[in-house]
């Protein structure tokens, strides 16, 4: 099977990117550019992100963004062989925007679309990065996901668990905001908690010992909000409570994937090499990979965790998405539509797989 050159566009969220990346299945692939631009400042006096802000700063970036990722890869627009963008899920004013950029490039160029969901980019980094083989374990963790699957192959995911509430990189900037630490707090936090003594608050750690995979923060970040609202909480106080909640949420995480990993061993009783991957910006954070790195020596798992830049989002990971799918031909019409929420698959792509569906229902 030969290379595929793909450009992917991201623009779901808060960071304007686009990338080309060459390869193969199962990888490792290239990655000849990967330039991201954040939107930080527009959305710091805001203290989050705002929709409106962000697609209107995703519309001013992203011909000049496109226009470096292909000099920077230095090669002709007709070397690609398909141009691919997030069609979900995500904000849609801001899906909208590169969708449809990526539909203009491909009629103005020839080449075959490639809508591509977010949340499948997360889970198939990791091929990009180390040529993994399915399946795997994925924990993926950002701001808006939070999810425990089989990734089985292209479009075909076995949901374990997923947040009943918040996600962790949710409960993270929803904290920092406690602490007063700017957007997006998660860096903060972390950075925060080095500092201060993780047994200094007992907080809650929500689900612990209970079955299943699924996750739960609302809880954590309530015990914290109450403890920051007490008249007495100095601020030196500030850095034990983040290690305290930092504490928390790794115990839970750690305890949850705990039992995800017994359901996929169960499951692909076979499988020579166990991986857990970790994606999402959360993965970021280097007190959580070290627990989740230790949990897996444990449990016989080797843990493939992609460098924190393709961790948070960008668009090489749509790319590389765009080199799987190409590869196994599944183009979209340029009629398809930006979607807020899009669930990751639970079938088999090409249907000539059975899928082993839990008939949970999947969020994005
Ligand atoms: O994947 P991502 O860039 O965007 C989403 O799709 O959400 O993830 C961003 C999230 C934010 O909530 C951010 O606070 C969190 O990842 N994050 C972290 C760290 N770095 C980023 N959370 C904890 N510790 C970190 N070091
Ligand atoms: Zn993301």
């Amino acid at each position: 099977m030969r290379n595929f050159t793909v450009l992917g566009i991201e623009t779901s969220c808060d960071e304007t990117a686009a990338a080309v990346v060459r390869g193969r299945a199962p990888g490792p692939g290239k990655i000849l550019s990967n330039i991201v631009l954040s939107q930080l400042e527009e959305h710091a006096p805001f203290g989050g992100v705002v929709p409106e802000i962000a697609a209107r700063a995703h519309v001013e970036a992203l011909d000049a963004i496109v226009e470096a990722a292909i000099g920077e890869a230095k090669i002709e627009p007709a070397a690609l062989d398909a141009i691919a963008a997030t069609a979900g899920p995500g904000l849609i004013g801001g899906v909208m925007v590169g969708l449809t950029t990526a539909k203009a490039l491909a009629l103005a160029w020839d080449k075959p679309l490639v809508a591509v969901n977010h949340l499948e980019a997360h889970a198939l980094t990791a091929r990009m990065t180390e040529g993994l083989e399915f399946p795997y374990l994925l924990l993926l963790i950002s701001g808006g996901h939070c999810q425990l699957l089989a990734v089985e192959g292209v479009g075909w995911f076995r949901l374990y668990g997923t947040t009943i509430d918040d996600a962790v990189g949710e409960a993270f900037d929803k904290i920092a905001k406690l602490l007063e630490l700017a957007h997006p707090g998660g860096p903060k936090v972390e950075a925060l908690a080095a500092q201060g003594n993780a047994k200094a608050f007992g907080l809650p750690r929500p689900l612990l010992g209970r079955e299943g995979a699924d996750f739960s923060f609302s809880g954590l970040k309530t015990a914290v909000r109450q403890i920051v609202r007490q008249p007495t909480f100095a601020a030196e106080r500030r850095a034990d409570l983040a290690a305290s909640f930092q504490a928390a949420v790794i115990e839970s995480l750690t305890d949850r994937v705990g039992n995800a990993m017994a359901l996929f061993r169960s499951d692909f009783p076979d499988a020579a090499i166990r991986t857990l991957v970790v994606a999402g910006g959360v993965a970021a954070n280097t007190a959580i990979r070290n627990a989740l790195s230790a949990l897996a020596r444990t449990k016989g798992f080797q843990t493939k965790i992609p460098p924190p830049r393709l961790c948070t989002d960008n668009a090489a990971m749509i790319a590389w998405a765009g080199v799987e799918r190409s590869q196994l031909g599944l183009f979209d019409g340029l009629s398809t539509g930006p979607k807020a929420r899009w669930p990751l698959s639970h079938a088999p792509v090409g249907g000539s797989r059975t899928s082993g569906a839990r008939g949970k229902p999947d969020q994005p």
